[in-house]
């Protein structure tokens, strides 16, 4: 047998290197480089080679041409028709449905939900003969968990494994039409030392079942987890290697889950969907904006409402503050859902254009439910929120607003003002403030809902208080 390899791995992003070094140049992280011992190509005796099995009968039309140079002009450019997962939510996170062939890495902090996501998706996929690979838990507690979800069908086939040499066996044998890794840290292949969850065999596998989907048409999902640590060989080693990468995230003392696309060969990585979970696993929230909003506003301080857009979709969210004055020297600057840098930028706006003195005062923001919204467009909310529980004087219910503020106190202008108006307005919102600049391009008059278009952070403030 050849002599194994030796190579180095950034355990942070994946960067490789055929000498250690101390500081990554792809991510610049220092001390992240593992020594791993890389299967030797020539010899391909085991998971490799079986990677390239092909699955027979059930291999699809996508199944890539591999080795062969091809004109551009001979390739059908039409799509593959996607696998419909019967969940509208991961549907469109995956940019309508599941590519054939295609390889997906869905990531989440442990406990999260990855292994209720994917096994009740599976079980409502009759039409498709499905094999979900657990590494993690027995087959009694895979049952117990399926009743809990209330399906169960011909089709499922399940296998608790953790060799990834007894899995291509058995994927040989049964022919799945879908294949779910549950976890791809718990799996270990025989051409590497190391134990499983270890870089090496994190890559190795998902090498060897990257080349299994390509060649068989056959889509693999693979589940991984992240911890804030990042001990285990993280999903980051897998990105460079899978064709797309969901992750679910949420607080696990919120019931809202959000998967999130952070990479996508096949669509867009802009989108979201949104879960709650429930006894008997996880609902689709078709209508986020209903559930996040605090019913009962009138009379609260500190909440503002934006029209926010997260992907294609406008939904409303709550953005919570609280000031109050600071019991030490230095005051507390706390954001939840929300970049903290971005606070302090808006918060050092509001003491130099509107002249409120918030430097001896302690100031939290949150955003209602457990969401982590990135759209500029809750500056605005941010700030409103922030001076009304400042001077203790509520917001109007129906009022919302959406514009990103800039560092001389200019609110400037959103993308895709007219979906989040249509949105507002669809909620029974009668009054938003929106950037002046956005006006144009769009019939005003459509609306029912009363526009307040400002130029500055004080015109706004002026409107609303
Ligand atoms: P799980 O899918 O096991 O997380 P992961 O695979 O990401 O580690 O989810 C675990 C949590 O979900 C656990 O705390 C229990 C909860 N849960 C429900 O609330 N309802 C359900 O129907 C199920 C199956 C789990
Ligand atoms: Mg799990």
């Amino acid at each position: 047998m050849a002599k194994d390899k030796i190579a180095y791995v950034c355990s942070n992003c994946g960067q490789e290197s055929p000498k250690w070094i101390g500081k990554c140049p792809a991510c610049g992280q220092w001390n992240t480089f593992k020594e791993i011992k890389v299967a030797p190509s020539s010899t391909p005796k085991t998971a490799a080679a079986r990677g390239g099995l092909s699955a027979g009968t059930s291999a699809q039309s996508s199944a890539l041409h591999a080795g062969k140079v091809l004109r551009l002009r001979d390739i059908s450019s039409k799509d593959d028709p996607r696998i419909d997962m019967h969940d509208a939510e991961l549907n469109r996170v995956l940019g309508g449905g599941l590519v054939p062939g295609s390889i997906v890495l869905l990531g989440g902090e442990p406990g999260i939900g990855k292994s209720t996501l994917s096994l009740q998706t599976m079980l409502n996929m009759p039409e498709k003969k499905i094999l979900y690979v657990s590494g993690e838990e027995s087959a009694h507690q895979l049952k117990m968990r399926a009743e809990r979800l209330g399906g169960e069908n011909e089709n499922f086939l399940l296998l608790t494994e953790n060799s990834l040499e007894t899995i291509f066996d058995h994927i040989k044998e049964v022919q799945p039409e879908l294949i779910v890794i549950d976890s791809i840290q718990t799996i270990s292949t025989e051409d590497v030392e190391s134990s499983a969850g270890s870089i090496a065999q994190v890559r190795e596998c998902a090498s060897a079942l990257l080349r299994f989907a390509k060649t068989s048409g056959v889509p693999v999902i693979l589940i991984g987890h992240i911890t804030k640590e990042g001990t285990l060989a993280g999903p980051k080693i897998l990105e460079h290697i899978v064709d797309t990468v969901i992750q679910f995230e949420g607080d696990q003392h919120y019931m809202y889950r959000i998967l999130r696309s952070i990479k996508n060969r096949f669509g867009s990585t802009a989108e979201l969907g949104i879960y709650e979970m429930l006894q008997n696993g996880l609902r689709q929230v078709s209508n986020p904006s209903e559930l996040l909003l605090t019913q009962d506003r009138d009379g609260l301080s500190g909440i503002a409402i934006t029209s926010a857009i997260e992907g294609i979709r406008p939904f409303l969210v709550e953005t919570q503050a609280l000031v109050s004055t600071a019991a030490y020297g230095t005051p507390q600057r706390s954001a939840t859902g929300f970049d903290q840098r971005r606070l302090n930028m808006l918060l050092a706006v509001l003491e130099k254009r509107v002249g409120f003195k918030l430097a001896q005062k302690d100031v939290f923001v949150n955003i209602a439910g457990g969401l982590r919204v990135t759209d500029l467009a809750m500056d605005l909310s941010v700030i409103a929120a922030v001076l009304s529980s400042n001077v203790d004087t509520p917001i109007e219910s129906g009022w919302c607003m959406a514009g990103e503020v800039g560092l001389s106190g200019e609110v400037r202008p959103v993308n895709r003002i007219e979906q989040r108006i249509a949105e507002a307005e669809k909620l029974g919102f009668t009054d938003m403030i929106i950037p002046k600049y956005n006006l144009q391009g769009f019939d005003k008059n459509k609306y029912s809902i009363r526009l307040h278009p400002v130029r500055k952070v004080e015109e706004a403030l002026r409107a609303i208080f």
